[in-house]
């Protein structure tokens, strides 16, 4: 045999390597398919990867969301749920956790995070309201819109280019924003919708800098800022690494930091407060916080509840003060990034720089000869899955959907497949699994067709659409 120099992973990448700040203490069995298994399971599930059975899945990439791993300190205080209906003890920890933090004065607990988007939609927006974003949230705007509001997307213009290196993508173009003030008037405005690490541009931070221009620009025509708080614990790691003045100072820091420059908060806890279930909205002002607490009881359950058990908001308070330790973050996002650098090494088309919760692969250059309506990301996904049963999610024209108004589809300008990464779940071997996976796609790429769609529900369609595979031209 020729003898080899191994080398680990950091001395291949030319850095230190690093190790997850845990040890594993319980495991979980995956079940590994057969091609045929899969071929049989892809076709009853119409191509759709959100209708697949899980049992059928082997490492599971679909999302971030509700799937990472708690602690053992989570698991001990799920044992100290207090389950009383009105005024829970566990209520009470995850109101000073949120306070503590991220700085705001009131919460409101929700089942999820929609159920906060919910919420903050029906209260803050008037009909005919413009809501101004970075770039949009497939539930985020939906709610905007199902409270009359018009979502109009201010994110710089690189966000739309997934080979642009700018280090903050998510920011807000505020030469935008303020032309839609002028033009509309700041009576017009319901609010400014700014995402931490913006999902749908690939996980791509916002800037200390820009928050702090929005804040003024907000003051100065009277218009509220408020965060979809979902993933910036995150995004406080992109501006410890790569804003001036920050490289010092902890996650704990940055996060309040940014968040003292909003005017309140919703958040699906699912993803940075490390829980399978829960969100929570929070806010700065009494009396927006008076009509949230109450439309809370109609939709959600008692203030001190909301949809959630006591043991569910325990181990979100826990979860709130693991998220922002340095080491873990360092690892979650190193671990992505592990796996970023293997697909940009190989040549593959990946969203750049790597974002903070997923590998998101450019399907329209993945499959340059496939065109937009036949779908490339799902096809993508699709392929995947065949390979090896890892499953992943489209992020391109199916999750964009229709424009309410003319009724066509939205062709966004990112067509991408989603390889989002569980917290605390995966090893770096499963990471090596999926990097090969998605190489052995990319070499066959040629010969794939792609897809159309046979079933389209109304609403978020891309979760229960169905699918079919092209005929050979
Ligand atoms: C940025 C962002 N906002 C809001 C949500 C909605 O949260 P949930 O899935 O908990 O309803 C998500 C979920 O994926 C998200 O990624």
């Amino acid at each position: 045999m020729t003898h080899i120099n191994p080398q680990t992973m950091g001395q291949q990448f030319g850095r230190r390597s690093w190790a997850e700040p845990w040890k594993i203490k319980m495991v979980e069995r995956l079940r590994m398919t057969t091609r045929e298994e899969r071929e049989r399971a892809l076709g009853e599930a119409g191509f759709n990867t959100f209708l697949l059975k899980s049992d059928d899945v082997y490492i599971d990439l679909l999302t971030d969301s509700g799937t990472g791993a708690m602690s053992d300190q989570q698991w001990a205080g799920m044992m100290l749920g207090d389950e009383a209906y009105a005024g829970s003890r566990n209520f009470y920890h995850l109101e000073t956790a949120i306070q503590g933090y991220y700085g705001y004065k009131h919460i409101v607990p929700t089942h999820q995070g929609r159920g906060a988007e919910h919420l903050i939609s029906q209260v803050a927006i008037k009909k005919g309201q413009y809501v101004p974003g970075n770039m949009y949230f497939t539930t985020t705007r939906l709610h905007q819109e199902l409270a009359g509001g018009i979502f109009v997307d201010v994110i710089i213009d690189e966000a739309h280019d997934p080979e642009n290196l700018n280090p903050f993508k998510g920011n807000i173009d505020l030469g935008k924003l303020e032309t839609l003030i002028r033009r509309e008037g700041a009576g017009k405005i319901a609010y400014v919708s700014l995402a931490g690490t913006v999902n749908m541009a690939g996980g791509q931070p916002v800037s200390m800098a820009n928050v702090k221009d929005l804040r003024a620009l907000c003051d100065k025509h009277g218009i509220k800022l408020y965060l979809d708080a979902t993933r910036m614990v995150e995004n406080a790691f992109f501006i410890q690494e790569r804003e001036a003045g920050y490289a010092n100072q902890p996650i704990a820091a940055i996060l309040k930091e940014f968040c003292g420059h909003t005017d309140g908060a919703w958040m699906s806890a699912k993803k940075d407060n490390l829980v399978n279930i829960g969100g929570w909205l929070a806010v700065n002002e009494r009396v927006l916080f008076e009509e949230l607490r109450n439309l809370v009881v109609v939709y959600e359950g008692l203030h001190t509840y909301g949809g959630l058990a006591g043991r569910d908001m325990e181990a979100m308070a826990i979860g709130i003060a693991e998220s922002v330790e340095d080491a873990h973050i360092r690892s979650r996002i190193g671990q992505v990034r592990y796996l970023g650098e293997l697909l940009t090494d190989w040549g593959i088309p990946i969203v750049q720089p790597v974002g903070g919760h997923a590998i998101f692969l450019n399907a329209k250059a993945f499959y340059s000869h496939l065109k937009q309506i036949e779908f490339p990301a799902q096809t993508l996904a699709a392929e995947l899955y065949l390979d090896s049963g890892i499953r992943s999610m489209e992020r391109g024209i199916a999750s964009a959907g229709r424009d309410a108004k003319t009724g066509d589809h939205y062709y966004p300008k990112l067509e991408l497949t989603r390889l989002t990464i569980p917290r605390r779940v995966y090893t770096q071997a499963h990471m090596d699994v999926v990097a090969e996976s998605v190489k052995a796609i990319f070499d066959a790429r040629a010969a794939t067709r792609g897809l159309k769609m046979i079933y389209e529900p109304k609403y978020l369609r891309f979760f229960q659409a169905r699918f079919e595979r092209l005929s050979a031209k």
